[in-house]
């Protein structure tokens, strides 16, 4: 389903389901069979003032919900469902998209339930529009990957995000911030708040080396800026691993920081692994990385608190 949305329309229901019946996708695209991409069940482009809400999305081919190049959107109250092994199956994915407010929603699906772009590699850059100014709160759900990401597509920039009260459970990643060599582009000015995850395998990952590229004539100098990131008010229970935070050799992630994090695990969590990256952690458990236990300038983390 594609939808131009000019001027104030509403595209709402009352918990009505919108079935993507993707299985046989899922299959053609699991044997190599399927030449061509899979649809989003809900592509909202180049539109302003749309309000997606309480509906049911079960069952999309490839992504759920997709704006893309809009502004002032409001998904609100959405059920989203998906099998864990479903492919590429992921939430809702605000691209180059601004004002964008994500609340109230339950989201289990086979990929990222949330996951914010911008383009992709050569062509993001080409493109240049950024995504900014999202909000997200009350997110509930599961996925074999991450619950709330950023990225790796973000080659038109992404930045002044705000994402609060988040609960994941049974998960890959709890937070997954993600970008790569040749996506140029920048991630900065992202707050994630007030999260509870339970039985996720990676509390957080920040890292600048997911993520492939769409051919060969991609710029391999051109290198992301990921800069002013706070990530606090954690609460985690059956943890395997505290995170991974690895920037890129030449452009270091910088501003990074950690506050009152408490990951929990059955086992032992395993310890934060870090590289290529500067900040501050305060009242992080298990402790923290010594790239990120530096005591001096460290007001950029205690003024975003
Ligand atoms: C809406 O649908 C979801 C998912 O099927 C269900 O859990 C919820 O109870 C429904 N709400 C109402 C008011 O019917
Ligand atoms: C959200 O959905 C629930 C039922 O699923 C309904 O009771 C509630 O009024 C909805 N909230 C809004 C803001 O529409
Ligand atoms: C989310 O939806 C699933 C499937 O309908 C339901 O089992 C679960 O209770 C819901 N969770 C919340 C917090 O509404
Ligand atoms: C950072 O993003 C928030 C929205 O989450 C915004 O209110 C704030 O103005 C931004 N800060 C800067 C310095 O742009
Ligand atoms: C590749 O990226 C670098 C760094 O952003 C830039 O200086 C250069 O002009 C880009 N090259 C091309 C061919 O776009």
């Amino acid at each position: 389903m594609i939808v131009f949305v000019v001027g104030t329309v509403i595209c709402a229901g009352e918990n009505g389901t919108i079935d993507g019946q993707g299985s046989v996708w899922w299959d053609m695209w699991k044997k190599g069979t399927l030449p061509f991409t899979r649809p989003h069940l809900l592509e909202l482009m180049d539109s302003s003032n749309a309000i997606v809400s309480n509906l049911v999305f079960q069952d999309s081919p490839f992504w759920n919900i997709h704006p893309v190049y809009c502004s002032n959107v409001l998904i609100r109250n959405l059920t989203i469902l998906a099998p864990h092994d479903s492919p590429n199956t992921d939430g809702i994915d605000p691209d180059s998209s601004s004002n964008v407010c994500i609340e109230d929603c339950n989201i289990s699906t086979g990929d990222d339930l949330i996951a914010i772009k911008s383009g992709w590699d050569e062509y993001g850059i080409a493109c240049g529009r950024p995504s900014s100014g999202i909000t997200i709160r009350r997110i509930t759900g599961s996925s074999p990957f991450a619950g709330f990401s950023v990225g790796s597509e973000t080659s038109g920039g992404v930045e002044n995000v705000l994402a609060e009260h988040l609960n994941f459970y049974s998960s890959g990643f709890g937070v997954h911030i993600k970008t790569n060599s040749g996506r140029g582009g920048f991630i900065r000015n992202i707050t994630v708040s007030d999260v509870v995850l339970d039985n996720v395998r990676y509390g957080l990952r920040i890292a600048g080396d997911v993520g492939g590229h769409p051919d060969e004539r991609y710029n391999h100098s051109a290198l992301p800026i990921v800069d002013s990131l706070t990530i606090k008010n954690v609460q985690g229970q059956n943890i395997k691993e505290a995170g991974l935070i690895k920037g890129i050799p030449n452009s270091a992630f910088s501003r990074i920081c950690l506050s009152n994090i408490k990951l929990h695990g059955s086992a032992p969590v395993r310890p934060w692994k870090c590289a290529a990256v500067s900040g501050a952690a305060l009242d992080v458990q298990p402790s923290p990385c010594t790239e990120l236990t530096s005591t001096s300038g460290m007001s950029f983390c205690t003024n975003s608190l």
